[in-house]
């Protein structure tokens, strides 16, 4: 309400003297530009599908940040996914999704981007980050995904997807702002006692290998065959609970260390049966999840996979260095080619999570510090493949040239977001591109014109 844009429209009706000099000050994605978005809706019905479009023609044929993207059967408004980020929000520890979660969904939502990912959603009690997670397993929690689906896609343009995930070995830890004020300010996770809801006595990993070796961690329990087995079958029934939720995209979590990137990594799986040692078998266990997805979800829904480039082990810790035996680019790259056939369309490239001693990757604040990853898997011209970038890629012309070179296909924000729920449209006038907004925020801009 006070920014300034929305006083100098008042200002136009108000005192129209200084209409002129109002008008002059107008920049893109105000009210003149606004105005130009407004179709007739037929009456009682404002739900507008294409919010986040450009409406005009975009400057040159390249792709661009604002070009649409039609991948299997659904046609994306524009290149900007909300990244999925955990809330560590649900109220009674039982991963049942709230009315916190319906505003947070929704607000975003509502502000164009073209797909908001809904954070990271257990696929089994024991996979939960902390207790306060969100889950997918069971009718309850089925039914208020549902409600939040529908609620989030009421009046919008945007896709909702679900990540789909188990922590492994990282699960049953405080969620990270949890005594963030006794710990004068420090982040920390640090194991839930079972009195607090934690479940540290079953917390399972490809091997038992603590994520820490300080003594707080227990040591994970390592996944018999008959586990890894149900383990499957558990990621395939939360992803046919997520479509008959309502869910547009599912996207399997697969990094920062979780469960499945302790098996796609050498670092990691120390195991010696047919889920571990080399490349085919470490990445063994990720195929039959994807396989097993595939076979439930419609033809139609596209498949999205996160994959972290690297663990940061070899050559000192260059995104680009070769770990052979761990897990680097050159082996994510190789796994992208398997991908295409079994069903995955896009691969979403985040970095690091799996070593507790090294620091560096997810959420690191260099500017668009994933992008020689995703280059370099975009250079290996895999045909079908769709690639998405993440990471300090807030900056609009960074996001844009992303696309525009070809570093990338799709650009993930996450934190930005939550700084600013409407950074399509700041986006969108920082490189001037004129983009449909919501009826029911726009046509006011256009008032008495
Ligand atoms: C509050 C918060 C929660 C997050 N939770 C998840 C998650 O559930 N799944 C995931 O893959 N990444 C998660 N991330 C990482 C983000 O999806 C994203 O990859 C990262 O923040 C880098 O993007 P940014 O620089 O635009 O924030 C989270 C990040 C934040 C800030």
């Amino acid at each position: 309400m006070s920014s300034p844009c929305y006083k100098r429209i008042l200002c136009v009706s108000r005192f129209s003297k200084f209409r002129s000099t109002v008008k002059h000050n107008y920049k893109m994605g105000d009210a003149r530009c606004i105005s130009k978005s407004l179709a007739p809706l037929p009456l009682g019905h404002v739900q507008e599908k294409t919010v986040g479009v450009p409406l005009s023609e975009l400057p040159s044929t390249a792709e661009s940040l604002f070009s649409p993207m039609t991948i299997r059967g659904l046609t994306f408004n524009n290149r900007i996914l909300v990244s999925p980020m955990c809330m560590y929000s649900c109220k009674d520890q039982d991963g049942v999704f709230t009315d916190f979660h319906l505003a947070h969904i929704g607000t975003l939502s509502l502000r164009g981007p073209a797909l908001v990912f809904i954070e990271a959603t257990s696929v089994l009690p024991n996979g939960r980050l902390s207790p306060q997670d969100t889950g997918l397993w069971s009718d309850e929690q089925e039914v208020a995904l549902g409600r939040l689906v529908r609620l989030a896609k009421a009046s919008n343009g945007a896709k909702i997807g679900i990540q789909l995930a188990h922590g492994g070995r990282k699960a049953s830890t405080y969620p990270p702002f949890h005594h963030f004020e006794e710990n004068s300010g420090r982040l920390g996770r640090g194991i839930v006692p079972n009195e607090e809801g934690g479940w540290g006595a079953d917390i399972v990993a490809p091997s038992a290998i603590p994520w820490k070796n300080d003594g707080k961690y227990p040591t994970p329990n390592e996944l018999t065959k008959d586990q890894i087995k149900e383990m499957v079958a558990a990621w395939a029934s939360s992803a046919e609970r997520a479509v008959r939720a309502g869910i547009e995209v599912i996207e399997i979590h697969a990094a920062h260390g979780y469960l499945i990137h302790e098996f796609l990594s050498g670092n990691t799986n120390h195991r010696s049966d047919e889920y571990g040692g080399s490349f085919e078998n470490r990445i063994r266990f990720l195929l039959e999840i994807v396989s097993a997805i595939r076979s439930v979800i419609p033809e139609e829904m596209p498949l999205f996979c996160r994959l972290s480039g690297t663990d940061y082990v070899g050559g000192g810790g260059a995104p680009l260095a070769k770990d052979e035996t761990g897990w680097d680019i050159y082996q994510v790259t190789e796994l992208c080619r398997r991908f295409v056939q079994l069903g995955v369309d896009v691969v979403d490239i985040s970095s690091g999570g799996n070593l507790s001693i090294v620091t560096k990757g997810i959420m690191a604040p260099d500017f668009g510090f994933h992008l020689p990853l995703t280059e370099f898997i975009k250079k290996a011209n895999i045909p079908g493949l769709t690639v998405a970038a993440v990471g300090s890629l807030q900056n609009p012309k960074l996001a844009d040239e992303a696309v525009r070179t070809g570093s990338a296909d799709l650009v993930g924000i996450g934190r930005h977001f939550l700084k600013d729920p409407n950074w399509v449209y700041t986006a969108a006038e920082e490189l001037g591109v004129n983009i449909r907004w919501p009826a029911q925020y726009s046509w006011m801009w256009a008032w008495r014109k």
